[in-house]
């Protein structure tokens, strides 16, 4: 079975006195449990919390990541933070291609590409993130939606790229939204991202490859989706926020 990844994406919340406090809290409830043991476990601040979140993290099992990079290595480029700079303040994972960085930011699969290789190249180990939207589900369009992302953002990396990689679903209308996927529904999507894995880069990379589902999970609908073969763990949105509630997801992989 692959090893699942248990991940927090906190997007636009807590300043570093608040990740501190969190990870006070945080901490201990693992300690009693042997989830550490049984999945990665990773929390993505912000860029300006990784610092201290990377220090309340010493010594524990935990990872840390940032929600976003910028492909170009250093340059003129105002308000970006490049893989290496993320790396060198103690993040060893970072997420690309989120459906709020598609739709607010304009990322596109080519963006997805470059940014995922470049997060490679410093060190990092990407979350790829794709997903269709609400209109583009109600019209059945999914397969169509996740084939040309695949193809798009993860096809053009190498082999051995591909290999360094994780992949989440999170399909946009279930994201903050409190209406998850089905397990079922999760499960399909898997599946189908795994067999374009497959026709790309072979059975034993597809077979590898973690695929995590994202989008309104919470403590008490974690378990459905932990159930299924095909989930290799969650990216946890607002549930994440509050170390009571992440811990429980955390528990259930
Ligand atoms: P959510 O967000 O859990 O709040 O739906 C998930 C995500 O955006 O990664």
């Amino acid at each position: 079975m692959r090893r699942r990844i248990m991940a927090a994406n906190w997007k636009m919340y807590k300043n570093a006195a608040q990740t501190t406090n969190y990870f006070e809290q945080f901490k201990p409830l693992l300690a009693n449990s042997n989830s550490p043991a049984r999945c990665d476990i990773v929390i993505f601040p912000t860029s300006l919390s990784v610092p201290a979140a990377v220090v309340a993290a010493a010594g524990s099992s935990i990872s840390i990541g940032g929600q976003n990079i910028y492909w170009e290595r250093k340059g003129a480029f105002t308000g970006e933070v490049s893989g290496e700079m993320l790396h060198a303040a103690g993040a060893t994972w970072v997420i690309v291609g989120h459906s709020e960085r598609r739709q607010y930011f304009g990322e596109t699969d080519g963006a997805v590409l470059k940014k995922t290789q470049s997060a490679l190249e410093a060190g990092l180990n990407p979350i790829i993130c794709v997903g269709e939207r609400l209109e583009e589900h109600k019209s059945g369009k999914t397969a169509e939606v996740l084939v040309r992302q695949f193809a798009g953002g993860i096809a053009g990396l190498t082999e051995e790229q591909f290999s360094k990689v994780a992949i989440a679903y999170e399909p946009v209308w279930a994201i903050g939204t409190g209406q998850s996927a089905t397990p079922h529904i999760a499960a399909d999507a898997h599946r189908l991202i795994r067999s374009e894995a497959d026709k790309r880069f072979g059975q034993e990379a597809a077979q590898a490859v973690r695929i995590l589902y994202g989008g309104s999970v919470k403590p008490d609908n974690i378990e459905g989706f932990m159930r299924q073969d095909e989930i290799d763990g969650s990216l946890v949105g607002g549930a994440s926020l509050d170390p009571q509630s992440f811990a429980k997801i955390v528990g259930a992989a």
